[in-house]
């Protein structure tokens, strides 16, 4: 199981306790469905109500479009987009696209920016590729996603052929509403249903994640059973000592009520970068509203010590870290001895590199906690869909848990609005004519 470390956060067990009933009130209105946002909870108990059979029909499909394509656009943004690219990228080879022998189809995502240069650049290295396509959208309506998929669907259409295109398009949208889904029924594509009590940010778990991490390769019943394993762990009547979502939840608010108003999660695998943008946006459209709420930020390490070291060591004292370790990794790589020693390393030889890096880890941990910056160590055992499972869940719930001590609605975005309204003003959409002549007057 997935270990937390607060022991560094500079924080008093009495302060910590102090805490507990707050998030144990949070934890009780969660599982009760009487909190802000109960309509909105279809994530909490996702894992363990996901049936053998579901996930069969998502492996079907997923081996449909492995059996028809070598390459896979995911087409989707924010929670329709990052929990797939977070554990395709964990969990796959750093150089897929220069080792793929074609066992697996590489995955690549696009409906995530309007950039003209990007699109450009994907359709013509598609121009060769026997691609699919994957339409991910819950309200079927998300301007940068239904871009891509018109341009992409035209695309896959005219090199494969109208037939063909059918059988490799797929779309994961609201069971109703929205273009998305008015397109896959007229054109007869495979759909799944992003249920309506599940947010964008809490749908990894349903086919808005499992289907392509399921293209990827990626064991998903093992995904499942991790994140299972930590419901089990954290549901309603596990007391707070043995709940880690609640520690999680109470150790931030602490810390929030203390000053620290900037949360880093940093990892020290670039494997990771992707579960940090996750993370970041679960963390950020769940909590940041009514003018509160933790500023949730990432680096990389080592790499961002060489950039954002200076500034975490010695910056403002308004951040704590969170650091996600992977205990084992899952290949062996040993430093090599040299006659020479020009470089002066081998004190290092014989070592494996990960040694190093652990080293690198407990350093920075203690450097950064000398400086006054507390620290929470989240340990994986290793980097598998098993233990990805569990952090998701963990994140999840702890993040359901930690909006509502806050006090603010962890489930809704109302914020996430205001700039598709002026781009829909000035790009002069129908049914805008006012507000387009409000912002023109502002120019
Ligand atoms: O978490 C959310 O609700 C958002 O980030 C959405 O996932 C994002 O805006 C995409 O929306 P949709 O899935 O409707 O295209």
């Amino acid at each position: 199981m997935l270990k937390l470390d607060y022991s560094k956060a500079l924080l008093s067990a009495e302060q910590i306790e102090a805490f507990a009933p707050k998030a144990e009130e949070a934890q009780k209105a969660l599982e009760a469905g009487t909190c802000a946002g109960n309509d909105f909870l279809g994530w909490l108990h996702l894992p363990s109500s996901i049936t053998p059979e579901f996930l069969n029909e998502v492996q079907a499909c997923a081996d449909v479009m492995r059996a028809n394509c070598d390459t896979v656009v995911v087409a989707g943004i924010g929670g329709s987009y990052l929990g797939a690219r977070a554990v395709i990228e964990a969990l796959g080879n750093s150089f897929q696209w220069l080792t793929n022998k074609g066992e697996n189809p590489n995955i690549l995502f696009a409906g995530n920016n309007i950039s003209e240069d990007y699109l450009y650049e994907l359709t013509t290295y598609l121009k060769d590729k026997k691609f699919g396509l994957i339409n991910i959208s819950k309200s079927g309506t998300t301007t940068e996603t239904a871009l891509a998929f018109r341009l992409l669907k035209k695309q896959c259409e005219q090199q494969r052929g109208k037939e063909t295109a059918r059988k490799v398009i797929v779309a994961v949208t609201d069971a109703k509403k929205g273009a998305a889904r008015t397109t896959a029924d007229k054109e007869g594509y495979a759909s799944f249903i992003i249920p309506d009590n599940v947010g964008g940010r809490f749908s990894v778990l349903t086919p808005v994640g499992l289907l392509p991490i399921a293209i990827a390769g990626f064991d998903i019943k093992a995904l499942v059973k991790g994140a299972a394993d930590m419901e089990a762990a954290t549901c309603g009547n596990v007391p707070f000592a043995e709940n880690l979502c609640a520690q999680y939840a109470a150790v931030r608010n602490v810390l929030y009520q203390e000053g620290k108003k900037i949360e880093i999660l940093a990892n020290f695998h670039p494997k990771l970068h992707f579960m940090n943008e996750w993370w970041k946006q679960l963390y950020g459209e769940s909590e940041g509203k009514e003018l509160k709420g933790i500023f949730p930020a990432a680096v990389d390490l080592t790499t961002d010590l060489h950039s954002m070291g200076q500034w975490i060591q010695e910056g403002e004292r308004s951040i704590f870290e969170t650091v996600i370790s992977i205990e084992k990794p899952e290949h062996e790589v040993l430093f090599p001895y040299d006659e020479e020693n020009l470089d002066g390393l081998n004190f290092l030889a014989g070592k494996r590199v990960d040694e190093v890096n652990k080293m690198a880890e407990l350093g920075t941990q203690l450097a950064h906690v000398d400086g006054g910056v507390p620290n929470i160590r989240i340990a994986l055992d290793r980097l598998d869909e098993y233990h990805l499972g569990q952090l998701i869940y963990f994140f999840e719930k702890g993040c359901g848990i930690s909006g509502l001590m806050l006090g603010v609605n962890p489930f809704n975005q109302p914020g996430v609005e205001a700039y598709k309204k002026n781009m829909f003003a000035l790009l002069g959409k129908p049914g805008y004519e006012k507000e387009s002549e409000a912002i023109k007057a502002r120019l």
